[in-house]
């Protein structure tokens, strides 16, 4: 069921420039400590990739996207470098162009000179990477008109009706897709189709299926940041939930799952152990897994399908010179 959320009154507050909008929706309540044990309760046991991201973990996470391993930031920059004049005139100019998830908005920068938008619509969860990443680019883009949405995109992505009219480009970068169950990407894709209104388009990046060595390495880089990652959950936990888990007793483990076509994470129990976390005692058997994450890796073909599923028509697809990265575009039908 639809739940009526009401967006704040657009503030110029806070020293904002007068082409920065700032909108304000209230969150649903969580409870964030009752699914963490629950996660960690169940068989097998899970934590949810949303607490990866402390501020260690952030930082840890950008250092990944720096190693050699590691390419699919870099291949989807490079897209976005190298076809950025193309995309721009299959999307066309003066478009509302609306990021669910921008955090840091880094890669949008590589497209606005082309894409020329009438408005641009980060959504973001941390209010301080919404605010400071909206505050840069209406410096950095003197024409550019900015209408900052601070909430969770996974509720639903609306957009305050102060935010002109205009056709819709939805931007959704980083094969962020591929961390969701592919039933659940399904459902997100739909909502990306309704936000997408009138004759919207998509432009996301998704991760492609290759070779087992590739993807196990990029999962696993050498210098170990991978790993200071995935373990960086525990420390995480340990301080929102008063935990006593040891990253010394656990290791990172990721691999590629050819039959399901995702790389899985898991943090692996070196020992039989007890944990405590909040008031609870877990019994960790050696060998035992606590699943982090799964990254699903598509088929050019295999991705549209899934998009046309969700309502989109395929229009135009960009791939690094060595196939291993893809950005589409695709068109929002009308259902
Ligand atoms: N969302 C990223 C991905 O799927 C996150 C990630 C990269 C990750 N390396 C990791 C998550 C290692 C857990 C462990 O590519």
């Amino acid at each position: 069921m639809d739940t009526v959320r009401t967006f704040t009154e657009p503030s110029h507050a806070l020293a904002l420039s007068p082409r920065l909008f700032f909108y304000q929706q209230p969150q649903a309540q969580e409870d964030v400590l009752g699914e963490l044990l629950q996660g960690l309760r169940q068989t097998p046991r899970a934590i949810a990739p949303k607490f990866f991201y402390d501020a260690t973990g952030a930082a840890l996470f950008d250092r990944i996207t720096l190693t050699p391993e590691y390419y699919p930031t870099r291949l989807e920059r490079q897209i976005f470098s190298t076809h950025g004049a193309e995309i721009a005139r299959a999307v066309g100019t003066e478009r509302v162009l609306i990021e669910p998830g921008s955090g840091s908005s880094e890669k949008v920068g590589l497209l606005l000179n082309d894409l020329k938008p009438c408005a641009y619509v980060p959504v973001e969860i941390t209010e301080t990477h919404l605010l400071t990443a909206s505050r840069k680019l209406v410096e950095e883009y003197p024409w550019l008109e900015v209408h900052a949405v601070c909430t969770d995109y996974s509720d639903g992505i609306e957009v305050p009706p102060e935010v002109p009219a205009g056709r819709r480009l939805l931007f959704f970068p980083g094969s962020t897709i591929g961390n969701f169950e592919p039933a659940q990407a399904r459902l997100f894709l739909a909502q990306l189709h309704k936000a997408c209104g009138k004759q919207g388009s998509l432009l996301i990046g998704v991760d492609l299926r290759k070779d087992t060595a590739t993807l196990n390495a990029a999962y696993n880089d050498g210098d170990g940041i991978t790993a200071r990652f995935n373990l960086n959950v525990l420390e995480h936990i340990n301080r929102l939930a008063d935990g006593d888990f040891s990253t010394d007793n656990f290791r990172h483990l990721a691999f590629f799952n050819e039959t399901a076509s995702r790389v899985e994470m898991h943090l692996e129990s070196c020992c039989q152990q007890t944990v405590s976390l909040a008031s609870e005692t877990l019994s960790l058997r050696a060998g035992e897994r606590i699943h982090t994450e799964n990254s699903y890796k598509y088929t050019v073909e295999g991705f549209q399908a899934l998009a046309a599923d969700a309502g989109f028509k395929p229009r135009q697809t960009w791939l690094d010179p060595s196939g291993w990265f893809s950005v589409h575009l695709l068109d929002a039908r009308s259902l």
